[in-house]
């Protein structure tokens, strides 16, 4: 069976990023979901200085084993100021110190959700121009503006467009899942 490791890029308790990633997650079939938090791998802010000091925390080590033992990918991005929320560029300078992969060509289907209008762009632009430079394998990408009136527990997606481009990106990323 497919593990499908999945995750959002927020620490936060209530995180919309969250619902939409475990949401995704729901749609596949007959895969194991690994579903991580990110506040289980708080670590000092990184520094060159705490690293020689340091070593690599445990921490970051078990995030990067939870990465190397997944069949696929589920990463949706809060965005911060435009860019990466500062508990997931923690996590990611740390992990990325390892091994020159960060992200191990492993299929990812990556998405970004936020309150207005814009659905994190930012943000879901840049790790789709970015993490291919990193080892990342993004077969996959959606940003779901206004969450609060284009998502429901109950139904999912409301809005039809935007449902469909959902619709689309999961088949995308179920067809790569090797
Ligand atoms: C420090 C901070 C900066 C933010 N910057 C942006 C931003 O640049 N663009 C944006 O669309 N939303 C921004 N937001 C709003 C977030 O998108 C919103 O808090 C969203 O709920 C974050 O996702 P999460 O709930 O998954 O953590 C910001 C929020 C915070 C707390």
């Amino acid at each position: 069976m497919k593990k499908i490791v999945v995750f959002a890029a927020s620490s936060s308790s209530t995180s919309i990023n969250k619902k939409l990633a475990e949401h995704a997650a729901l749609q596949l079939e007959g895969v194991e979901l690994v579903q991580l938090d990110l506040n289980d791998f708080e670590m000092p802010i990184f520094s060159v200085d705490k690293e020689k000091e340091l070593g690599i925390p445990t921490e970051a080590k078990k995030f990067k084993a939870y990465l190397a033992s997944a069949d696929g990918l589920i990463i949706s991005f809060a965005e911060h100021n435009g860019t990466f929320s500062s508990a997931f560029k923690n996590v990611f300078d740390w992990a990325s110190r390892m091994e020159r992969s960060m992200w191990l060509d492993i299929p990812m289907l990556a998405m970004a959700t936020s309150p207005g209008g814009r659905g994190g762009k930012s943000v879901l632009d840049h790790v789709v121009n970015d993490f291919p430079h990193r080892g990342g394998n993004v077969v996959a990408s959606f940003s779901l503006p206004f969450f609060a009136k284009n998502y429901s527990e109950a139904e999912g997606i409301l809005d039809i467009e935007l449902r469909e481009t959902f619709g689309k990106a999961i088949e995308q990323f179920k067809k790569n899942l090797i």
